[in-house]
């Protein structure tokens, strides 16, 4: 693993997006796994920033991470709309390259196999991935089994908790969503996982330098060949605590 510390946020974001531009000019038809959340969205604010200043992104694939299910793709909390708010309105995407799975979808069971199709016919090239305090990516939830494909997963409570910070009403707060399996991930041909702040450092570091296990999903990211973990210092807090020699290197 690659890791790279920053002293913001934004300067993270705008790292990513250099990354980004290279993976979008050495490719035809280059396919984008896109994540929600904050933590992304320095990266997206960057990525507009690159499109203003010339970057072509009308042929890039776009294929997301998540969506919950129990609100519209309309409600100004779903993903689909974050999406529309922080980079699909904002640049040239062509809408038909743009997927991510349906929340509200009549049958849940063929929305995720509609989803594995796409992610079939689109391999990932470049997939940006958050995590959450309790080591998920996606919506893959810490659990004694992580699933390959597509699927509905039960939100924890620490991650309901944590969603609840974006709604009005608690009760609005989705308990389910429908998520990419852990296959489309780790096939996925580069992989940036970011995390900024505090509340990230101690799970980080599990993540990066503790066992691969399903109960810290992100951990399995230490299985693939091509993953750059990009951070704030506080993020790094842990990590560079674990190992000072990071610290001299970096510096
Ligand atoms: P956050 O969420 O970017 O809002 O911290 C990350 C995640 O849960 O994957």
């Amino acid at each position: 693993m690659r890791i790279r510390i920053f002293d913001s946020s934004q300067e993270a974001g705008t790292y990513v997006s250099a990354l980004a531009e290279e993976v979008v000019l050495s490719r035809s038809q280059p396919v984008l796994g896109l994540a929600t959340g904050s933590t992304p969205v320095p990266f997206y604010d960057a990525l507009v920033n690159l499109w203003m200043c010339g970057l072509d992104l009308s042929k890039v694939v776009t294929i997301n991470l998540d969506e919950y299910i129990g609100i519209s793709s309309e409600h100004p909390q779903s993903y689909h709309h974050f999406m529309r708010e922080h980079l699909f309105d904002r640049v040239d995407f062509e809408s038909g390259n743009i997927y991510l799975p349906h929340g509200d979808a009549p049958d849940l069971d063929a929305e995720c196999r509609r989803y594995d199709d796409v992610i079939a016919r689109h391999p990932i090239d470049f997939q940006i991935l958050g995590i959450g305090t309790n080591g998920h990516i996606g919506f893959n939830e810490p659990d004694d089994l992580l699933l390959a494909r597509t699927h509905i997963v039960e939100l924890r409570p620490e991650t309901v908790a944590s969603n609840a910070r974006f709604f009005d009403d608690p009760r609005e707060v989705p308990r389910r969503a429908i998520t990419m399996g852990v296959q489309a991930i780790l096939q996925a041909e580069q992989i940036v996982l970011m995390a900024f702040g505090f509340e990230k450092a101690a799970i980080v570091a599990r993540a990066v330098l503790g066992s691969v296990r399903t109960d810290v999903p992100a951990s399995i990211l230490q299985l693939h060949r091509k993953v750059t973990v990009v951070l704030d210092r506080q993020a790094a807090a842990d990590l560079l605590g674990q190992h000072p020699e990071l610290r001299l290197s970096l510096s």
